[in-house]
């Protein structure tokens, strides 16, 4: 079955006209979906709106979200608070901004898992952040713990922000540009990372980036977004050798790789 269906939806902030319409996908296991897009396409809209979390009085106004084949929409504010961090988690677009300065790693954690299992104790809390920051490749998770972010390097935050997504092993992670605030040789590392959740944990991924390379790379289907429509939509090969839209075309013309087909 699939595990989250996105059928036709449109999404509208307040009484502003939609700013995005007509998005369908569906995730099964493991599947990585690659949104791209301009800025302002609508891209992170789309993937607030799976996790109910729009801004702004933001609402899907037309077609339904379907998370392991239940409406979404029927949700109560509890049955939320289960699927946010467990069922579906979210790498924020501006995630290194959310980790306090000012608060060790260690604190933010152990307060966030706490948000999902209240009944767990301090020390087995403790002891799921130290195993989760060592999944993600990050060495010393007790010296981790006790760190502020600016003891970290960019690679080692993005590394600790997706850590925390990772946490209760959700089967949908929605990753709203996780390589985009750090330096290309990281990006490389967070690339790979990501692909490995897909293969350790069978995540499925929706994968939300300016990089169309990125995209391209670990895409198994693309959409391809424009003033908050879809563009271009199918399985990468489809969407990079025969993209049905001129503005998927110049998109990718842009890139040089992607015509010496390095990624295809
Ligand atoms: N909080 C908000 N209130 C009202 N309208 C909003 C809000 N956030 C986004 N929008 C509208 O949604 C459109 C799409 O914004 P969105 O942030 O989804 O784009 P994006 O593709 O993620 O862009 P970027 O690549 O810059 O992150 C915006 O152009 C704006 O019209
Ligand atoms: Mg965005």
């Amino acid at each position: 079955m699939d595990i989250l269906n996105v059928q036709n939806i449109s999404i509208q902030y307040g009484n502003d006209p939609p700013c995005v319409t007509g998005v369908s996908f569906d995730m099964t296991e493991g599947k990585i979906v690659g949104i791209v897009g301009e800025s302002g396409s609508g891209k992170t809209t789309v993937v607030r709106a799976i996790l109910g979390l729009l801004p702004g009085g933001g609402r899907i106004s037309e077609g339904r979200v379907l998370f392991n084949g239940e409406d979404m929409a029927t949700y109560s504010e509890s049955r939320w608070r289960d699927v946010r961090g467990s069922g579906i988690s979210m790498i924020f677009q501006d995630s290194g901004a959310m980790i306090n300065p000012i608060r060790t790693i260690g604190s933010q954690y152990y307060e966030y898992i706490k948000i999902h299992r209240p009944d767990m104790s301090k020390a087995d809390a403790y002891a799921l952040a130290v195993d989760t920051l060592t999944k993600m490749r990050l060495p010393d998770g007790d010296n981790i713990m006790k760190s502020y972010t600016y003891q970290l390097s960019g690679g080692m935050r993005q590394r600790v922000g997706i850590a925390l997504a990772m946490t209760f092993e959700p089967k949908l992670l929605l990753a709203d540009e996780p390589t985009s605030a750090i330096d290309v040789t990281i990006q490389a590392q967070i690339v790979r990372q990501m692909m490995e959740l897909r293969e350790r944990f069978s995540t499925s991924i929706v994968l939300v980036t300016h990089n169309i390379g990125v995209a391209a790379y670990m895409s198994d289907e693309m959409i391809v977004m424009q003033y908050g429509k879809v563009m271009d939509r199918g399985d990468r090969d489809t969407v990079l050798n025969h993209a049905k839209s001129e503005y998927t075309r110049q998109l990718l013309q842009a890139v040089p790789e992607i015509g010496g087909k390095r990624y295809v």
